[in-house]
């Protein structure tokens, strides 16, 4: 048996520098996890993805394992603690994809507040009528207050952005931005932002940082855009302050659960805009997080420093 392991085909062009010594997950979906299992005795290199629990029961059957090369930049599918007590070496891929995600977010932020997925929909379903000066009329993006939760590389492209929509721009971080932005608290930020926008990484501070207590102190006419993790929103208390107009909206990349089954109230709501999970996903990009992946299992397993290892926040 080989002894690298990948969990996903990301196609011979990606693949390439790790030559032919290596064995991989081609079926549909995510690999199974008894499959995963069975590849972990030998294995001493493992790229992953952010579909693969990576926990102690999985890494107490690799006895060789050395690294973990995550094409992601969240980890938190992945017990780091466990890994960092083995002494596994654990890269993940920011840089590469900062812009498309901001990207991503400021295009959720847009079709939230102008009602163009509804819009849309509106004109498929043959409901396109002679012009009324308020139809399908939304809120405006330029001028208005963008509040950052999570100013790091992907908040601060995020507000790079605002700046050419002539939007003020407010933060709260755990640290200080150093942006010329005002930082303030979270509940400062909800109760002035008409745009409150999500990047934080999931961990222990940030599961379900917001819920019903933050939503109700965020103003009746802002929307909610999330392309951090779903497990960052209770998403019970998101589907009430929908319905109840206690937010104008929210557009979402990504939910807990993921997927979201067909019937969630979530997908029922008119002020919700819901996207699988693809705020990375522009070709050029997902083959850059692939390749930096490659690279990272690469380095770690001739014992070089990782173009990209994963640091605990501080
Ligand atoms: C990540 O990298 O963590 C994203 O969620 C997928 O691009």
């Amino acid at each position: 048996m080989s002894r690298i392991y990948v969990t996903k085909d990301l196609g011979d062009v990606v693949l390439a520098p790790l030559g032919d010594d290596f064995d991989m997950w081609s079926g549909d979906g995510p690999v199974p996890r008894e499959v995963l299992e069975a590849q972990m005795r030998d294995c001493v290199g493992l790229l992953s993805m952010l579909t693969d629990r990576i926990d102690e029961d999985l890494l107490d059957l690799a006895p060789n394992l050395e690294v973990v090369s995550q094409m992601a930049v969240g980890v938190d599918n992945i017990d780091v603690a466990a890994c960092r007590r083995r002494g596994i070496t654990l890269g993940h891929t920011p840089d590469v994809l900062t812009e498309t995600v901001a990207d991503t977010a400021f295009a959720l932020l847009a079709a939230i507040a102008r009602r163009l997925v509804e819009a849309s929909e509106y004109v498929k379903a043959g409901r396109w009528g002679p012009w009324e000066p308020y139809t399908l009329a939304g809120a405006d993006v330029h001028g208005a207050v963008l509040g950052i939760v999570g100013m790091g590389r992907i908040g601060r492209a995020v507000a790079r952005r605002a700046s050419g929509f002539d939007m003020e721009v407010i933060y709260s971080s755990r640290s200080d931005a150093k942006t010329p932005n005002r930082r303030m608290t979270l509940p400062e930020l909800l109760g002035v932002a008409d745009f409150v926008v999500l990047t934080v990484p999931l961990n222990a501070d940030t599961r379900r940082l917001i819920g019903s207590q933050e939503l109700s102190l965020m103003k009746s006419s802002a929307f909610l855009v999330n392309v951090s993790r779903g497990e960052v929103i209770a998403t019970d208390d998101l589907v009430r302050a929908l319905e109840a107009g206690e937010i104008a909206g929210a557009a979402l990349d990504v939910t807990d659960p993921e997927p979201l089954p067909r019937d969630h109230p979530l997908l029922a709501l008119e002020n919700c805009i819901v996207v699988p999970h693809i705020a990375s996903a522009s070709t050029s990009t997902r083959m850059a997080m692939g390749r930096l992946a490659v690279d990272n299992l690469i380095a770690g397993l001739a014992g070089d420093a990782l173009p990209a290892e994963y640091q605990e926040e501080r």
